[in-house]
């Protein structure tokens, strides 16, 4: 969380930082600020709360060039205002800081620093300025055996007029040069172009001059391929639905990226069936969104492949204790593949010598670096902070792992992958269909805006469904949303329910029907309203008051996920829309999560 940007170069280093800042936006929008040398050599500080776009407004719009630094915050320590915004400043250094200082209270007691802002940052520029004594990179190197925590740091000395110097430990940065000057970003995708860029190694030290980069320490370098851009809303009126939208297309690109003639294929990507070796028991680990995705699939690798699975919460898994053993295979799913408490966990497993595969949409990201095995979503960026054709992609590959795992360990013969491939293909094939509820969708969420609390319902992969709605719900409408197996209904949340309270049920398979059903009817004969999403050939009661069915366009089934999947983000939506709240940029929440 929170975006770093920096510029050295001849010309329009302000502009330039500000246009490079409002690419990294979705990693935190409570402040953003900038620093800049003036045509003086003096640093001028510029911060706001609010969005990149209204510090734009308040900088000056000519600057004559020469080194910026910028920074938009997702905060952690100190309320959101103007005093709390980076840069921060101390003596002679000014700097912006992604990551978090975790000693900074100790820190403030050494050195006697008194601060003005509440973060835990301006005590780095304290230290640094403390240390300081002409040679910036002599004072960052002393200054990082003393600072515990992450950070990747972009930071200005008052005397070293066009030169900015950087370090990392933990969180993400790069460095980029080009003709117009060199760059600095927490995102390589924020760069204005393709082509080769740096990545310091954790605790090297840069200098970074219009015409050079320095390093002290080890940097490797990488190649940005495409300009992994959003074209704007297209027309849409927000980002999630363009991006609820494009989802007939991703998960079609994405799934049929690897189905090579008939077959689930992953040799593009370098996967061996050796990696499924001896494997009985696979841990899939994830946060919010993507563990649902791991939560959803786990029933495929225990049908298809025959394969215990367990997801985890990745911010659970290192504290819980979870074993790393060597006939496990641990699952990393990530949409942005920098969220902090999966990369936590990936290092853990690693560290213990672990089997690893990671389910990744961004490409050139931290955890894709350290995985060593991967598989790409295809779904393009995407922008709105509620997770949607990611969510969908996701399933979509660890279907496919699932299939390509069957097959390998001998479960599923040509006939059976041939058919297996079939019902996914069938659930691809749904989601446009399911776009088509929008309306009917939205005509429910005019109920449930008016509602305080909703609750979701189901049972095995439905209940992961459950899960996904209830985290949709909230995180864009601001209503409470809980997600309940419909079988733990009975042990407890049941005296919540009572006239007028809306529950969300799902159900996809015939198998686990009646006693969904069952559950729904205890709802309604408490006078709760129950909206009922079913596939088409599930057996369901009509005309009951208070239930409300919508048919989802799949058939029972694992496919079946992806169109309940849509009609949940399409619930969520409208009813935030209804509720009129800002639906790409919630608040409280950003894109990437990169603390941990
Ligand atoms: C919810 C949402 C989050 C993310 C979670 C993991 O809509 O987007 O719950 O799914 O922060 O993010 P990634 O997939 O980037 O690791």
């Amino acid at each position: 969380m929170c975006g770093i940007f920096g510029f050295v170069g001849k010309h329009d280093a302000l502009s330039t930082v500000l246009s490079g800042l409002s690419r990294l936006e979705y990693r935190g929008y409570d402040s953003a600020g900038t620093a800049f040398f003036d045509e003086n050599d003096a640093i001028n500080v510029i911060r706001t709360t609010g969005r990149v776009q209204r510090l734009t407004e308040t900088a000056p719009k000519t600057n004559a060039g020469g080194a910026a630094i910028a920074h938009t915050r997702w905060a952690t320590h100190g309320s959101v205002c103007e005093r709390n915004a980076h840069p921060l400043s101390a003596g002679r250094v000014v700097l912006v800081h992604n990551g978090i200082i975790e000693n900074f209270r100790e820190l403030r007691e050494e050195l006697h620093y008194t601060p003005i802002s509440e973060t835990d940052t301006e005590i780095a520029a304290a230290l640094i300025d403390s240390l300081y004594d002409g040679d910036p990179m002599e004072a960052i190197a002393k200054a990082q055996k003393r600072l515990h925590g992450s950070y990747a740091f972009a930071i200005l000395f008052r005397d070293k007029p066009g030169v900015i110097y950087a370090t990392r430990c933990e969180s993400p940065l790069a460095l980029m040069r080009t003709e117009q000057g060199s760059f600095l970003s927490s995102d390589p995708s924020a760069f204005p172009a393709c082509g080769e860029y740096l990545v310091p190694q954790e605790h090297t030290i840069v200098e970074i001059t219009a015409d050079a980069i320095h390093a002290r320490g080890e940097v490797k370098t990488a190649v940005l391929n495409k300009l992994d851009r959003s074209e704007g809303r297209q027309g849409y009126a927000h980002y999630m639905l363009k991006e609820i939208y494009e989802q007939p297309q991703a998960l079609r690109r994405t799934v049929e990226r690897y189905l090579v003639d008939g077959h689930v294929d992953f040799s593009q990507e370098n996967i061996p069936d050796t990696l499924f070796d001896g494997i009985r028991h696979m841990h899939v680990v994830a946060c919010g969104t993507a563990m649902h995705a791991g939560l959803v699939s786990s029933h495929l690798f225990r049908s298809l492949a025959g394969v215990e699975v367990t997801a985890h919460i990745a911010s659970e898994f290192c504290d819980a204790g979870v074993l790393v053993d060597d006939d496990s295979l641990y699952v990393f799913i990530s949409q942005s593949g920098e969220t902090a408490d999966t990369l936590a966990a990936l290092r853990r497993v690693k560290a213990g010598g672990g089997r690893v595969l990671s389910v990744i949409n961004r490409r050139g990201t931290i955890i894709e670096r350290e995985s060593g095995n991967v598989l790409h979503t295809s779904c393009g960026p995407e922008i709105a902070v509620a997770s949607t054709k990611a969510f969908t992609a996701q399933v979509g590959v660890m279907y496919l792992l699932a299939i390509r795992m069957a097959c390998a360990r001998g479960r599923l013969d040509a006939q059976g992958e041939s058919e297996a491939i079939a019902s996914l293909l069938a659930g691809v094939d749904s989601v446009a269909p399911a776009i088509a509820l929008h309306p009917q969708i939205a005509a429910m969420a005019s109920r449930i805006s008016k509602a305080k609390d909703v609750f979701f319902i189901g049972r095995a992969a439905d209940y992961a469904i459950a899960c996904e709605g209830a985290l949709k719900l909230k995180e864009i409408s601001y209503l409470h949303a809980e997600s309940i197996a419909a079988g733990e209904l009975k042990h407890g949340t049941i005296s919540l329910i009572e006239p007028g309270v809306p529950s969300v049920a799902y159900l996809t398979r015939k198998q686990t029907c009646s006693r969904v059903l069952l559950s729904v009817q205890e709802i309604l004969s408490r006078g709760g309203t129950v909206y009922l999403f079913a596939t088409e050939d599930m057996e369901v009661p009509e005309g009951l008051d208070e239930l409300v069915v919508c048919r989802l366009p799949a058939k029972e089934g694992a496919g079946a996920a992806f169109s309940a999947a849509v009609s949940l983000q399409l619930l969520a939506y409208e009813t935030a829309k209804q509720l009129g709240m800002p639906i790409d940029m919630p608040r409280n929440l950003a894109k990437s999560v990169t603390v941990a």
